[in-house]
């Protein structure tokens, strides 16, 4: 639970942790960068797992920019984001006329990320005629253009990224289990934001500034609500949802203080993990069971109070029996307040 008191900064504050734009500090996190200084400076194939916004991409720019190559190019490909028949051109590129529409000479990913780091993202979209091929030129550094009997030579680092689960899709028949094998040399493991919630107010923080300087305007703290609302939160979206729900926040903002974005936007936001009488309980009884109020569980919540009493109603949460009396006379408070 966050402290009571509104989270304040000054300008000058430094949140960012060893590697430049990588924040937080959680042992979770310091685990993956520990595992990112020892493989950055190898030329070992890694392979980046974990959830849809929790860092992949930042991680793969870490490790080239820890390495050797970091003077050369980091050169990145989506596999999901390229039509199935252009993703081999793509990758290889293609001499003129190799086939209808090759009008001139490409140049491909494997080519132009020579010397440098070649990023495969979705690496588990791959196509199943494609990941032979893939699998050859990692073994032998070598490919061919498209249309083109000649061999190139290249020497890339290659880093990959999934957020599927490649050893069901092996199981499945989905994933060559040859390609898994040569691509899980250094696997990296993102755990997810609700994993290391200790991160959460370091990366708000960031976020706020980040935002607030972008737009011209002042926001220099941030209410107790709102920052326990977003560390109760399950952030299935990761650290980009929490980026865009503090960018939305900064854009509601005017009185200097940064508010829950949702607290009256449930309808556009996602669902908040409210709703989880574990989470519930606990609130209630780290707020001594006294439901409104500024120091009541509804606000750590960052829920209305009615909102709350009906929820609790709805999941069969009362105080415990031998509390009764005292309860009572809270409830009395809250309609008196
Ligand atoms: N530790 C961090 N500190 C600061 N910003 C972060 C951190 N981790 C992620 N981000 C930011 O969160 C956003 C999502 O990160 P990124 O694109 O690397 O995630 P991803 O795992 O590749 O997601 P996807 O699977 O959807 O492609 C980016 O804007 C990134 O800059
Ligand atoms: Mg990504």
């Amino acid at each position: 639970m966050a402290d009571s008191a509104a989270v304040t900064y000054s300008a000058g504050d430094q949140a960012e942790g060893r590697f430049d734009r990588l924040i937080g500090n959680s042992a979770t996190l310091e685990f993956v960068l520990e595992q990112v200084e020892q493989v950055a400076p190898t030329d070992s194939t890694v392979l980046i797992e974990g959830e849809t916004g929790t860092g992949k991409e930042l991680i793969a720019h870490a490790i080239h920019n820890a390495s050797q190559r970091c003077g050369s190019a980091f050169i990145k490909l989506n596999c999901a984001a390229i039509p199935l028949d252009l993703l081999e051109s793509d990758l290889f590129g293609h001499e003129k006329g190799a086939f209808t529409g090759a009008i001139a000479q490409k140049i491909g990913r494997f080519e132009m990320a020579d010397k440098g780091t070649l990023f495969l993202d979705e690496v588990g979209d791959i196509p199943p005629a494609l990941q032979p091929k893939l699998l050859l030129v990692l073994q032998e550094q070598e490919f061919e253009r498209l249309g083109s009997g000649r061999t190139h030579k290249v020497d890339v680092r290659l880093v990959a990224a999934t957020n599927r689960d490649l050893v069901k899709m092996v199981a499945r028949g989905q994933f060559r289990s040859d390609l898994y094998y040569r691509l899980n040399v250094f696997p990296i493991f993102l755990p997810s934001l609700r994993e290391r919630r200790e991160d959460i107010p370091a990366l708000v923080t960031h976020f706020v500034k980040q935002f607030s300087h972008r737009m011209g305007k002042e926001v220099d703290s941030i209410s107790p609500e709102t920052m326990a609302a977003f560390q109760w939160y399950s952030w299935p979206g990761n650290i980009r949802e929490l980026q865009n729900m503090v960018e939305r926040a900064v854009i509601l903002s005017h009185d200097g203080m940064l508010h829950n974005p949702l607290h009256n936007n449930q309808r556009t936001g996602p669902a908040w993990e409210d709703s989880d009488p574990a989470l519930i309980l606990e609130t209630l009884e780290e707020a001594g069971w006294v439901v409104g109020g500024p120091r009541g569980a509804a606000a750590k919540l960052g829920l209305k109070r009615t909102t709350l009493l009906a929820k609790m109603k709805r999941l069969g949460i009362s105080r415990p029996i031998s509390q009764e009396g005292t309860e009572m006379v809270d409830m009395a408070r809250e309609i008196i307040c």
